[in-house]
Formats: structure tokens, sequence, C-alpha cells
């Protein structure tokens, strides 16, 4: 097997059974501790599937060798930072370093409502949170990233050549990209048998800006909350009620509009939730799932009298085209 090539090899199995899992961490152990030798790896870990295999697999491989950095914008959907540092830190023991930026990210996003502007602060933001840190480190002469086969076939291999984090030229980074032949199944596959959690490994699609582009227009600290609140309970329904193995991607948008309505007897200004559930297989085009109306109901139940801020749930019942998956 050539590790370095760019192109799957014809021979290559497809990936189905835990066996063939770990016949590949085996093999990629291997070849990483050949690569890598005494040096240091740096990894930016999102929590995402691809990032979260490539820090399990190079932790087996190289260990404290592997310096994951985990930025948090202050966009996570709730508990997601504190998954990272449990499944890293605690259980894996990685050398793992969070930086809580929330802070940077909110303030220079304050009163912009454009979405691509807000995108744009978000991925400038975060390359360079995580350059000042990498800039800190000494003798990182690798950059790992969770490039995995579809993004070389849908760019012609350029993002897997590109630096995508954008590191400084300076530090001269080798890449190491341990899923980059991979297709999407079988990173999973790979990232159970490698002891990650199944919620980390089948976790939904998320957009690198999180958050961002859901708590639409000019982001408050306090929609954002109402909006992760919102968010958490319904994914906690999803779960409870067996709908998160059957919808791709489901989650909660909260526009900057208030209504009136009545809570305690009294006016009650609030923001709409908005629930939007899709299937897809490529996400290029969408389909709406049917919900069960009583879980509708008991959703919308536990929102507007659990999340402060939120007095109306709406359902987004538009397929893409014409509505795209996100709001923003
Ligand atoms: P749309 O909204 O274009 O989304 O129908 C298609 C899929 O892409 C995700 N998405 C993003 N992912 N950065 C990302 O990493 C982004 O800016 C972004 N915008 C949308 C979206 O969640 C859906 O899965």
């Amino acid at each position: 097997m050539d590790w370095n090539s760019n192109v799957r090899p014809e021979t290559m199995e497809r990936i189905t059974t835990k066996a063939q899992a770990e016949a590949y961490i085996d093999e990629l152990v291997e070849f990483t501790r050949k690569q890598v030798g005494d040096k240091k790896v740096l990894l930016a870990l999102s929590g995402g599937v691809d990032s979260s295999v490539v820090a399990a697999l190079l932790i087996r491989a190289i260990g404290k060798q592997l310096v994951c950095v985990h930025v948090n914008h202050g966009l996570m959907r709730k508990g997601e930072s504190e998954n990272v540092i449990e499944v890293f830190k605690n259980q894996l023991d990685a050398n793992l370093i969070y930086i809580d930026a929330t802070d940077r990210f909110l303030d220079k996003l304050k009163d912009v409502a454009e979405p691509e502007r807000k995108r744009k602060i978000i991925g400038g933001e975060f390359i360079e949170v995580f350059n000042e840190e990498a800039l800190k480190l000494e003798g990182i002469k690798f950059l790992a990233q969770g490039t995995i086969y579809p993004d070389i076939l849908e760019s012609d291999g350029v993002k897997a050549h590109h630096n995508v984090g954008g590191l400084p030229e300076e530090m001269d980074l080798q890449l190491v990209e341990p899923v980059k032949l991979l297709y999407k199944d079988e990173v999973r596959l790979v990232g159970s048998a490698l002891g990650l959690p199944d919620e980390m490994v089948y976790r939904q699609p998320f957009p690198g800006p999180g958050l961002g582009v859901r708590c639409l227009g000019a982001i408050t600290r306090d929609r954002l909350h109402a909006l992760r609140e919102a968010d958490a309970i319904l994914r906690e329904e999803f779960d409870k009620n067996g709908l998160a193995g059957k919808v791709w991607q489901y989650f909660i948008a909260v526009p900057d509009v208030k209504s009136v309505g009545v809570k305690d007897s009294k006016r009650y200004e609030g923001w709409p939730a908005i629930i939007r559930a899709v299937n897809t297989k490529d996400a290029m085009t969408a389909t709406i799932e049917e919900i069960p109306y009583p879980i509708l109901h008991h959703i919308t139940d536990r929102i507007t009298h659990e999340v402060d801020g939120i007095n109306r749930v709406l359902l987004d019942l538009t397929p893409k085209p014409i509505g795209t998956i996100e709001w923003e």
C-alpha cells in the first residue's frame, strides 16, 4: 500500500467489518510510527467525525507526540466541547490543548448580520486562534488533517495538498492524513474499532461555523443561549423517540424576530424556535421527514416552558431545493 498516494488503489477492499477496520488500523499505525519518528504532530480537533477518528488513530500510533488543539468558538452545540474533553483528555489521555475563544468570536461577530461575512469572520478567527497556539509549540513537524476520500475526489486533490489550516509557511509542516483514502462509512467503522463512542462516530454533520449560522442575523449572547438550549431539547427528544437514527440532520434555528405571547398571565415577547429535520444522501437535495404530531407537541411544550426567550415553535416543511438545509 502506498500511503502517500492520493489515489485509492483498485485492489483496496472496502472496509465493512470490524476485522477489516482493525487490519487498517494496524497497518496505519505502523506506517505512521515510521513516518513521524520521534517528532510531534499537530491536529485541530473540532469534535467532528473525521478529526475525531484521526485523533484516535494517531493517539494509538504515537500517543502524546500528537498535540490536539480544540478551539471552542462559542458556537458549539450544548455539551460538545465538554464531550471532546471527556473522550480525548479523560478517556484517551490525549495531549489536548483546550482554548475557550468564545469572547473573541462573539466580540468580532457583534452587530454582523450578513451570513457570508459571519462565515468569513468565524473561519478567519479560527485560523488566527489556531495559528497563535501552533506558534507557541515547539518541535512540531507535522500537521494532521481529517481529509477523507470524497474531499480528494471532489477537489481533484487540491484540498489534500492544501494547508487548509493556513498555518504560517515558516513552520514548514508536512501533512499526515491517515484517512484520506477512506469513505465516510469506513471512517466511522475505523472510529468504532478504535473505541470512540457512537455519539461521536455517528454524529450528524455540523457546519464549521456551528450555531453561528443558526442564530440568524446579528448574534446576541441571549439568543444564542436560547438556541443552544432549544437545540439540546430537540436532540434529546429525537434520541428518546428513535428519530435520531432515522433523520439525517436536525436542528433548531432562531431568527432575530420577536412575537407577542402570554406567560404566567403576562405579556411575553419572545423569539420563535424553528425545527429543521431533513433526510438526504449527499446534502445536494433533501426531503422532509415526517415527525409524529405527539412528539412535536411534546417538543413544543418543553422548549416553550424550559427555554428563556422562546415563545413559539415552528416546523420548517421546505425541501431542498428550494430551501437550503441551513437557514443562512
Ligand atoms: P446547505 O445549507 O447548503 O447545507 O443546504 C448542506 C450541508 O452543508 C452543511 N453546511 C456547512 N458546512 N460549513 C460547513 O462545514 C458551512 O459553512 C456550511 N454551510 C452548510 C449543512 O449543515 C448541510 O449538512
